[in-house]
């Protein structure tokens, strides 16, 4: 059984192999209306769960669009609204969607969650994001970046600001996809130890983006953050918001990307995520087509 837990627990192969098949997918529904469905139907007969403890809406419409044009149904579960919410463990929680699901996608605070629904469930299991790590969204940032770059292998990657769960997967997928990834953000907010040796890191962030192929950033306070670390995190990072003047220290032709929701005028300025450089709408897009290789490849036999 196929689970996509995380990308550093992932076969290269099997990557590689879902990014060539999500720009086919895309490619192959070539401007049809968004709820046709695909022709092949692979998902035909196959019952989705799609389970949000935390708020969302790119992961909640796209996995439940994509699921459709494959063929399959979905249904939307919200945490508190479950027996899970309430007491019930997550192994039984496990236990029992998969009796009625084909396949569970969740998103939800602490990874061990995630663990436990992939060791007791009998049928595969997404992860949507967890404290920790968001490899949907990486994974579509790679298609993203080699549909209007090409292969990303050397590519130079920059990251400034908090060193958060988007963060840890982009350090998982450097390993995996063989690019340079450097991190610059304040000290108190660099990524978990565990990931060290998979980037560099330079503190200046005018110095970090030279030579950058890509520049990316995120929210300065995540979802499972206290909101009562909102004035000191602003504080933290007001010098590393992606502006115009720090996107002119990249490459001419370097990308701009953000998973959104975004905070503007925060991390990053409307300047600069409406401006010649940004794809932050085709990163939202293809959400929906990177996600559908992973159902697919989930779904294998
Ligand atoms: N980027 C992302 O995962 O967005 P949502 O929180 O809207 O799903
Ligand atoms: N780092 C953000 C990503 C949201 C998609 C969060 O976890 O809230």
């Amino acid at each position: 059984m196929r689970h996509f837990l995380d990308i550093d627990v992932t076969d290269q192969g099997a990557l590689r192999g879902m990014i060539d098949d999500a720009r086919a997918m895309k490619t192959a529904r070539n401007g049809r209306p968004k709820g046709a469905k695909d022709d092949d139907q692979p998902l035909a007969g196959k019952m989705v769960a799609l389970i949000f403890e935390k708020p969302s809406t790119r992961t909640r419409v796209s996995f439940d669009v994509g699921v459709r044009q494959m063929g399959g149904e979905t249904m939307v579960l919200k945490g508190d609204e479950m027996q899970l919410g309430h007491g019930e463990t997550i192994a039984d929680t496990a236990r029992v969607l998969s009796r009625y699901v084909d396949l569970i996608m969740i998103r939800t605070f602490e990874e061990q969650t995630l663990l436990d629904m992939a060791e007791h469930a009998t049928v595969p299991v997404i992860n949507g994001l967890t404290n920790r790590t968001h490899p949907c969204q990486i994974m579509t940032d790679i298609m993203t970046f080699e549909e209007h770059r090409g292969p990303i292998a050397g590519k130079k990657v920059v990251w400034t600001g908090d060193g958060n769960n988007v963060f840890a997967s982009f350090a998982h997928a450097a390993e995996k996809f063989g690019f340079d990834l450097t991190f610059s953000g304040p000290p108190p907010l660099d990524p978990e130890p565990g990931l060290k040796g998979l980037y560099t890191v330079e503190r200046d962030p005018a110095r970090a983006v030279e030579g950058a192929d890509l520049v990316v950033t995120d929210t300065w306070v995540s979802m499972h953050d206290p909101q009562s670390a909102k004035e000191r995190r602003h504080n933290q990072l007001r010098g590393y918001q992606v502006n115009e003047a720090l996107m002119a220290r990249a490459k001419p032709d370097a990308l701009f990307m953000h998973c959104l929701p975004a905070h503007r005028e925060d991390e990053a300025t409307s300047a600069v995520m409406d401006g010649p450089h940004s794809v932050i709408f085709d990163e939202a897009e293809n959400r929906l087509h990177a996600q559908k290789a992973i159902l697919r490849w989930c779904l294998q036999d």
